[in-house]
């Protein structure tokens, strides 16, 4: 058995040339489809209950950790992302270095981290609609807003947006990315002027104790509010729908993670210097801390841009698990018709209704929290794999033109790795069980199906 074939880079850039996506992205788009991937859920809902039953005001030194563990990762991404510009991300990038067993390994693991990401943001969005709807004095029934977990049916409204995702990235990548580029402006705006006005309000009496839940809060903190810097990786997945990849990913990569850490660590000092931490346990802390201050106005109009702004992040990571499986379908590995692409609108189109179907079904029966630490979990497992990826291809293909270096190889992603594998060990019992889960029906898949019709076994001929 030949698990651990790979496929060379030569006849990877050479399929990517002849790629039937529309190659329209630029850097500034890039930066602000990162933007867009990255703020969401994680920084509008994760941030209260990581407060309040974790970290305590020092919420702001779990966003630090969890930014040290992303900006390893997002330097190893930025690396392979300029020398090896396909569709298909670390997927892509395991696949040549570590050959298909680990490549498949990692899409299989990069299809529940993005499919339930799209799941997690669409329940915190769900959150700041219902605010939105109290205000107009509407209020949807308990059973059509709650899993059965939480005592509900379903949750209607976290469904419904993930179709409607769904609907947009089946009509095409050139409108997506244009509504984006506006939504993240309104995004950054709103957070801004949360910042700004909220800092006015803050007492430093709020920030004692800082270490209520002592240095282990912090670190669990951490792995929770991990969730809040996914997406930029997203931008390594457009890769073949970019105008001069090698120059503009690794700006978008480094670019977009820079621009929210910044936003990060400011929106969770002013959060936490406002409100006693204790008091942030609720489904739209942002919007809260404002009401508390009486900025009763201001917090309906980030409730209203909450809603707005969260969309993007749905959109931005369920295109990226579209070209996942595009790249995973081209290869082989996937049945042909996730990447069969639509003859008007040139996008996988089939494979972004299974998906999006599926995201919406995991949206209305799954509890945000458990949806928010599995998709953490992938997500780590990916960073490891990826800078690993790194030190090999230094090693494999010294020579290959690089638009960006990790700088301090082998040092940097070997450190970079362990950060990642300590968040990992931070996470739940149930979480890891539900990883393996996953992974034992990816072997399976992989056997019965991925081996026999891969490209690269079709191409070799009969195993001898
Ligand atoms: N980083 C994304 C969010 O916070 C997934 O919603």
């Amino acid at each position: 058995m030949n698990v651990w074939r790979k496929k060379p880079i030569a006849q990877l850039l050479q399929e990517s040339e002849k790629t039937s996506l529309r190659r329209a992205l630029s850097a500034v788009d890039l930066v602000l489809l990162g933007i867009g991937a990255i703020i969401g859920t994680g920084i509008f809902v994760l941030t209260g209950v990581a407060a309040a039953q974790h970290s305590g005001p020092a919420l702001v030194l779990s966003f630090i950790l969890a930014s040290i563990a992303a900006a390893f990762a997002a330097l190893s991404y930025a690396e392979f992302a300029s020398a090896v510009p396909i569709s298909g991300s670390v997927y892509t990038y395991t696949y040549v270095t570590m050959g298909e067993f680990l490549a498949w390994i990692i899409g299989w693991n990069l299809i529940l981290e993005y499919t339930l990401v799209v799941s997690a943001v669409a329940v915190g969005w769900s959150g700041y609609f219902q605010i939105l709807l109290s205000g107009f004095g509407i209020t949807l029934p308990e059973a059509l807003v709650k899993t059965p977990v939480e005592g509900g049916l379903f949750n209607l409204p976290a469904v419904a947006i993930v179709l409607a995702i769904a609907w947009l990235l089946s009509r095409g990548v050139k409108e997506s990315a244009r509504l984006n580029n506006l939504i993240v402006f309104l995004k950054v705006g709103i957070i801004l002027l949360f910042i700004l006005v909220g800092a006015f309000y803050v007492k430093p009496e709020n920030w004692t104790p800082f270490l209520p839940f002592g240095w282990s809060g912090v670190l669990t903190g951490a792995a929770v509010v991990f969730f809040a810097y996914g997406g930029f990786d997203a931008v390594s997945s457009a890769a073949e729908e970019v105008k001069n990849p090698k120059r503009d990913l690794p700006i978008g990569i480094i670019g977009s993670l820079a621009i929210c850490t910044l936003l990060y660590i400011a929106v969770s000092a002013v959060l936490t210097g406002m409100v006693p931490y204790a008091e942030l346990n609720n489904s739209a802390p942002v919007a809260f801390a404002l009401q508390k201050v009486g900025q009763n106005g201001l917090a309906g109009v980030i409730s209203a841009s909450a809603v707005i702004t969260i969309t993007t992040v749905m959109l931005v990571m369920a295109y990226g698990q579209t070209r996942i499986c595009f790249a995973m379908s081209r290869d082989g590995l996937l049945p042909q018709v996730f990447a069969r692409v639509h003859e008007r609108y040139k996008t996988p189109y089939l494979g972004t209704w299974v998906a999006g179907l599926a995201a919406a079904a995991l949206a209305g029966f799954i509890p945000l929290g458990r949806l928010a630490e599995l998709v953490n979990m992938g997500m780590l497992t990916a960073f490891v794999l990826i800078q690993i990826g790194v030190l090999v291809l230094r090693y494999k293909e010294p020579d290959l033109p690089r638009g960006f270096r990790v700088p301090g190889v082998p040092y940097t992603p070997i450190l970079g790795s362990l950060v990642a594998l300590f968040l990992m060990f931070n996470l739940s019992r149930v979480t890891w069980l539900a990883f393996f889960i996953w992974l034992g029906v990816g072997l399976v898949v992989y056997f019965l199906y991925g081996y026999r019709n891969s490209t690269l076994a079709r191409n070799a001929g009969p195993e001898r």
